[in-house]
């Protein structure tokens, strides 16, 4: 065991959350913007961004690509004016998901691009043919071999109509990617619609690229020869903001989070509300009052966006444990995201599961109990049911929650939670520095 492996939160449950927060840039907009910085060569400021692990590991992959960068309070300077042709180091492609965001701009810009398998999250397959297919489709030649795939376009890429299979979030941005410098009109089909998807689209206009329609089922683009630098403020982690909002519901909690986006957690807040929570909103600001009343049951479905986000589901799972009646989560996006079910267990959930539809009768007392988190999300479920468990409660697997929360901990500690770190820094955020690099987490 390292001793990474044996630090974990330590939790005393049953402690109301309250009071105000701002929360984070997002992570999932984060990553992307970062990889648009290897399609120019004038510099690029990225504003708000999350200090997480994927941001370090996406900034190590970038840097091997001779783009230089610099980050300060939730600021990134990239200087990609040498930026070269490359392939991220296997460790860190197998380290998160994103690390095949380099494909589409370096194929778009070098003609050529290469990537070991891709890491992120266990929670199922997780194929790459929507990206794959997509370059093919702008003419690359694409070769996989023992996990790694090697795309070519010597003569350049030219637009063409792309039909994804799925709305693959970071397939539908992989191509935007590699389509802003194609030659000619593109236009992707069923395209992911999810709102780091528009924040990426929205970089790259201001960087002079052609593009519109993102955020809508067809996103079309019109090639151009060169982009130029930019400066973005990335929007709110709307997954941060969900996870919070879950966590002052199971305390019975009333807690208010600001500078976030409402219309981007449309499917969640309307789920809170017929949970019984008091959900009061403006447009960037959430206001959750779960101190009074009885919660029902609830009927929750993963689903690409405007649905469901999968990223909530663990979390919304547990606060459904203390819902009166029998509530259904049916995970319709991964194959195998249900490894919190288990754990959830430990503290006293009573879960039947069949594949991916759990049944979740309720209200069951949570008592304190240790348990691993074997994925981000996973890992944030446990974190939110411990928080309304009697008792002390552990929770382990801490690398996966520091690839996305930039202070979950803290967070819940300023709100009025009882949670420490114990053997791992003060907070979660000082893990980066102590922490080896994490296997395929
Ligand atoms: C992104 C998010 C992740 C979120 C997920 C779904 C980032 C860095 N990560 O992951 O937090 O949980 O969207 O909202 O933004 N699929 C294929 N073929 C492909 C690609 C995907 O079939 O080529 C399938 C996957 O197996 C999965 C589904 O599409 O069943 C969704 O995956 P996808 O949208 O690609 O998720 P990511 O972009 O990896």
């Amino acid at each position: 065991m390292t001793a990474d492996a044996e630090s974990f939160l330590r939790i005393v449950g049953q402690r109301r959350l309250s009071g105000e927060l701002q929360v984070h840039g997002a992570k999932n907009a984060a990553l992307p913007c970062l990889a648009a910085s290897l399609l120019t060569d004038e510099p690029v400021r990225l504003r708000r961004v999350p200090e997480i692990d994927d941001v370090s590991r996406l900034l190590d992959i970038l840097s091997g690509l001779q783009v230089e960068s610099s980050a300060a309070d939730g600021e990134v300077e990239l200087r990609p004016a040498a930026m070269s042709a490359g392939s991220p180091p296997d460790d860190l492609a197998a380290a998160l998901r994103a690390s095949f965001l380099v494909m589409g701009p370096l194929l778009a810009r070098t003609g050529e691009a290469s990537c070991g398998a891709p890491g992120g999250d266990v929670i199922g397959a997780r194929p790459l043919d929507v990206h794959l297919n997509g370059f093919r489709a702008l003419g690359a030649d694409v070769v996989t071999s023992a996990g790694r795939t090697t795309a070519t376009a010597p003569t350049g890429l030219r637009g063409a109509e792309i039909v994804l299979d799925y709305p693959s979030v970071l397939g539908t941005e992989n191509l935007l990617l590699a389509a802003v410098l194609a030659e000619g009109r593109t236009r992707i089909i069923n395209a992911a619609m999810e709102p780091e998807v528009v924040c990426l689209a929205s970089m790259l206009r201001q960087m002079g690229a052609r593009v519109s329609g993102a955020g809508q089922h067809t996103i079309t683009i019109d090639g151009v020869d060169r982009l130029s630098g930019a400066d973005v403020e990335l929007i709110p982690d709307r997954i941060e903001t969900g996870t919070l909002l879950i966590a002052a519901a199971i305390t019975r909690g009333r807690i208010c989070l600001t500078q976030t986006r409402a219309d981007h957690l449309k499917s969640l807040l309307s789920k809170l509300a017929e949970i019984g929570c008091v959900v009061r909103r403006s447009d960037e600001m959430i206001d959750l009052d779960a101190v009074a009343g009885v919660f029902q049951p609830a009927n929750v479905q993963a689903l690409p966006y405007p649905g469901f986000a999968t990223d909530l589901q663990a979390p919304i799972a547990a606060l459904l444990t203390q819902a009166n009646g029998t509530s259904i989560v049916h995970e319709r996006v991964f194959e195998n995201r249900t490894q919190h079910l288990d754990q959830l267990r430990k503290l006293g959930a009573k879960i039947v599961a069949d594949g991916p539809i759990s049944v979740i009768s309720g209200p069951s007392p949570l008592d304190g109990a240790v348990t691993v988190g074997t994925d981000i999300r996973a890992a944030a479920a446990l974190v939110v049911a411990s928080l309304a468990a009697e008792g002390e409660s552990q929770v382990s697997g801490l690398q996966h929650l520091a690839r996305g929360y930039a202070a979950l901990d803290t967070q819940l500690r300023e709100l009025g939670a009882e949670i420490e770190i114990v053997n791992g820094g003060d907070t979660l955020g000082d893990r980066s520095a102590v922490r080896p690099p994490a296997a395929e987490s």
